[in-house]
């Protein structure tokens, strides 16, 4: 089965369904969530690969998932975002082949192995593979085109919760570009080496023109670049990057994240339209992208725009400047200060980008109405996840009446746990 994400992609882990818990449900188990997530996860595709292929894999590779604490709808501007890695993974058996062909396994989260059709590597096209398989075929596609065009056997097991506006797909592609260039001896740590902002390039590329979903350029950064106990400051444009210190629990708060399970699959043009809005409004203002549209010159832009433009350019720039500030609380250890903003971010993308849906307002409202500092939406939207900014020992409460608020409803439980700043991607073993 695949289903379809809130970006209009396929879901990259077929076996996973809606009613798949998130990986530590329940804050009560929430409260120790901690970034543990890579060992057991990497030992399980190798143990997997081996007992697929009855040899051990030359290697394994893994990258997390992510939230973005704010900024979004903003990296295809130019403009600023704000994320950390999960403590989920996706991790990636691999072992080369000398045939040129590429076979790809995913392990479900029923456990059941998934082959999905080998496939020359030199016949990869556009078009030419559909469903999860697209993903990793497309790492593989863009690659070959970069001169890496070895063929390989691989194992893929995780536990990024899919289809939750958490980029599983992103992580299952940058473990798959890690593999493969780890297999053809390429490290992106050593000097020299394709650096891990031209490796996100890449997997950019192989999302839009393989895949076919035009996304920018956050997640796999995100997967990529992000580090331990730190948000990830990037500058879209320039590629310049700041990783700023975000410890919550010294602070004695907590981003709660709430999977609401809404999975709009409907909305695939959504986020299309929405970027391309973008472009439009841009190219009508004479300009590279809505990067350049100064908050003191947001007035006379917005004047000279036809009024179905005006709100995503409101929400663009406005959002630029909140990740500006949100920066600069936490560059002086002043988290508590940052919950304005994230529910200014989240007010921002449901009225003015309308990207919002019922189960994320629910969550984003009544965590706040339980005492959370903050809340927004995180992702691409139209269903996905939720944050809260909370104090530690608000945690378990919140997430009652978050739950109790779903099930009150008659909406499907969300899934809740705490999150930390996690490793970016990297070889297991
Ligand atoms: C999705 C896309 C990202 C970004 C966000 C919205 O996650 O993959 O490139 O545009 O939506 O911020």
């Amino acid at each position: 089965m695949t289903t379809t994400n809130e970006r209009g992609g396929t879901e990259a882990r077929p076996n996973a369904d809606a009613s798949t818990p998130a990986p530590q449900d329940g804050p009560a188990a929430a409260s120790a969530a901690a970034p543990t997530g890579a060992p057991s996860i990497a030992d399980h595709a190798a143990a997997e690969f081996s007992a697929l292929h009855g040899r051990p894999p030359a290697g394994v590779w893994s990258a997390p998932g992510r939230v973005n604490l704010i900024g979004e709808h903003t990296d295809y501007n130019d403009g600023f975002v704000l994320p950390f890695a999960l403590p989920y993974r996706i991790a990636v058996a691999a072992a080369p082949r000398s045939d040129g062909v590429f076979a790809v396994t995913t392990v479900g989260d029923d456990g059941r192995p998934q082959q999905a059709e080998p496939v020359r590597i030199a016949d990869l096209s556009p078009g030419s593979i559909g469903g999860w398989a697209a993903y990793p075929s497309g790492v593989a596609w863009v690659l070959r085109a970069e001169g890496f065009s070895g063929g390989a056997d691989l194992v893929i097991a995780g536990d990024v919760p899919a289809g939750a506006g958490l980029s599983s797909s992103h992580a299952l592609q940058c473990a798959t570009a890690l593999a493969l260039l780890g297999l053809a001896g390429v490290d992106p740590d050593e000097p020299d080496a394709p650096s891990r902002a031209t490796i996100a390039r890449w997997v950019q590329r192989s999302e839009n023109d393989f895949v076919g979903v035009p996304t920018g350029l956050l997640d796999q950064t995100a997967s990529l670049s992000c580090v331990q106990d730190r948000v990830l400051f990037l500058d879209v444009r320039s590629g310049e990057m700041e990783q700023v210190p975000f410890d919550t629990s010294s602070a004695g708060l907590a981003v709660l994240v709430i999977d609401t399970k809404a999975k709009h699959s409907h909305n695939d043009s959504g986020y299309r339209e929405r970027r391309a809005g973008c472009e439009r409004a841009a190219a009508l203002l004479g300009i590279p992208a809505l990067r350049d549209v100064t908050e003191s010159g947001l007035g006379d832009a917005l004047a000279s725009l036809p009024e179905e433009l005006r709100p995503l350019v409101r929400h663009v720039v406005t959002e630029n400047t909140r990740v500006v500030r949100t920066v600069e609380h936490l560059r002086v250890g002043r988290i508590a200060d940052i919950g304005d903003l994230l529910t200014a971010s989240h007010t921002s993308m449901r009225d003015d980008y309308r990207i919002s849906c019922l189960e994320l307002d629910l969550a984003v409202d009544t965590a706040l109405d339980a005492g959370a500092l903050g809340a927004r939406m995180t992702g691409g939207g139209f269903g996905g996840s939720a944050i809260a900014l909370v104090a530690s020992d608000a945690v378990a409460s919140i997430g009652e009446r978050v739950k109790a608020a779903f099930a009150a409803r008659g909406l499907t439980a969300p899934g809740l746990f705490t999150a930390v700043p996690s490793p970016g991607a990297g070889r297991d073993s």
